[in-house]
């Protein structure tokens, strides 16, 4: 018995009625990445395993169960599917030596692999619009991030559904001293944690301050602050921040607890959320990562950056009057008969030239079952060949979205008439 094939869990097919939305939206974002100088960069959906663990963190959520890793059997090379960007930009960064005159602005966008539950908004395979500022210090480039993503926000029409939240985590230094006083204070309430709190208290403390545990949220809300740790420079960096923030009018929540499922970052970090979409409203996060060039052994070079997840801001915007038309062709050739084959495929390939969009009809079928297939594809008119206009050379052209009568023209004509009606609805012969 066969079983019924399907896409793997957690991982979607982008249907033709959904592509539109995509390319909508991917429009939009490029021409938004082109206004601030930002270019693409693309890397490969496999990388070295040993990226993500040096990158991302050995005792992280993602590196620890999350990643889809197998041995190259070719070679025994441990390789993973890409959790996230981040990572890879850097390590092309340096291995093309990017940064060799001056900071780079990048962006990309593409699947990234988690083997996390799937849930509405949480897939296996997502997509993320990612940008990366690489070899520049100082709080500007923070700053520029935030301005831009608001930007995108109100280019989309989502300026009062997503809300800014803060947070800054210092020096490795401040988070070192930070960390053992946190390590201290839930070691005196060791009865009030959870199981995941214990597993994560020497390894990765401050993920416990993210617990979504209502029990805990008390003992969390009291814990010590990484702010009453940080140092003077990194103090400055956040209040530039901020008032980088409020110079552009830019409302925002300091979060204390927001620290990040992510290894590599330092000084800011922040995450645009939303309450539309239930526990996965995270619609984009990022934040600075100073360290993290010379790390995976590139010379030192500051950097910061953010990543949006695309399956989630479309959902808001499938709630929002946001819509993407598809285009229709200009044409659908209908064609009954062995020579009105051939000139169809001929008066297809001639319109082609002239600029129009053009459907030729295929799989035979009576004049009347291609008509309605004409009319189905929202194509602007119909196109009909029979033995008759094959032998002529000539087409008859009938328009489908308004009215008027069908006219018989030749192929030159029939161009004309066809690039005039995107422009004035009612052509006339
Ligand atoms: P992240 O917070 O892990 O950060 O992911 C960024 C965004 O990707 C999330 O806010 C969410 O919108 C989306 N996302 C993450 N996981 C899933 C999932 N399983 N299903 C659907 N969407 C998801 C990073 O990846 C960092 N590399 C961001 C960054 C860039 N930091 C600095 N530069």
């Amino acid at each position: 018995m066969s079983t019924a094939l399907r896409a793997v869990r957690g991982m979607n097919d982008i249907l033709p009625g959904e592509s539109a939305h995509w390319a909508r939206f991917e429009a939009c974002v490029r021409a938004w990445l082109a206004a601030y100088g930002y270019r693409e960069i693309r890397t490969p959906i496999l990388e070295h395993t040993g990226l993500f663990q040096r990158a991302i963190g050995e005792v992280t959520d993602i590196v620890e169960k999350e990643m889809y890793t197998f041995i190259d059997e070719l070679n025994g090379e441990s390789l993973t599917l890409r959790p996230e960007g981040t990572a890879s930009c850097v390590r092309a960064a340096i291995e093309h030596n990017l940064l060799f005159d001056g900071g780079k602005r990048l962006w990309y966008m593409g699947p990234m692999f988690r083997h996390e539950r799937p849930q509405k908004g949480r897939y296996r395979q997502f997509h993320q619009v990612g940008v990366e500022a690489m070899g520049f210090a100082g709080p500007e480039l923070d700053i520029e991030h935030l301005l831009m993503t608001a930007r995108l926000w109100r280019e989309l029409g989502l300026a009062e559904a997503i809300r800014l939240e803060l947070n800054t985590l210092g020096a490795a230094e401040a988070r070192a001293r930070y960390r053992a006083k946190l390590i201290a204070y839930f070691e005196a309430h060791l009865d009030a944690l959870d199981e995941d709190a214990r597993r994560r208290l020497y390894s990765n403390p401050l993920r416990i301050l993210d617990t979504k545990n209502p029990a805990m949220q008390t003992l969390v809300a009291e814990a010590p602050r990484l702010m009453d740790e940080l140092d003077a420079p990194a103090r400055a960096h956040f209040d530039a921040v901020c008032q980088g923030l409020a110079d552009a009018g830019i409302p925002y929540r300091v979060n204390p607890r927001l620290v990040r499922g992510l290894d590599y970052y330092n000084d800011t970090v922040f995450e645009w959320v939303t309450d539309r979409l239930g526990a996965q409203g995270t619609v984009c996060a990022g934040g600075r990562y100073d360290t993290l060039v010379e790390q995976l052994g590139g010379r030192p070079a500051p950097a910061c950056g953010f990543a949006m997840g695309v399956e989630r801001l479309l959902a808001l915007l499938a709630e929002s009057a946001w819509v993407a038309e598809e285009t229709p062709a200009d044409a659908y050739i209908v064609h009954v008969g062995a020579a009105a084959a051939r000139f169809a495929l001929r008066v297809g390939e001639r319109l082609r030239d002239a600029g129009l969009n053009v459907v030729l009809h295929g799989g035979g079928g009576s004049f009347k079952a291609q008509m309605k297939k004409a009319d189905a594809s929202r194509a602007l008119y119909a196109v009909i060949i029979g033995d008759d206009e094959a032998a002529a050379g000539e087409l008859s052209l009938k328009p489908l979205r308004q009215a008027g009568e069908q006219q018989r023209v030749g192929l030159e004509r029939a161009a004309e008439l066809l690039k005039a009606s995107r422009s004035h609805p009612h052509p006339q012969p």
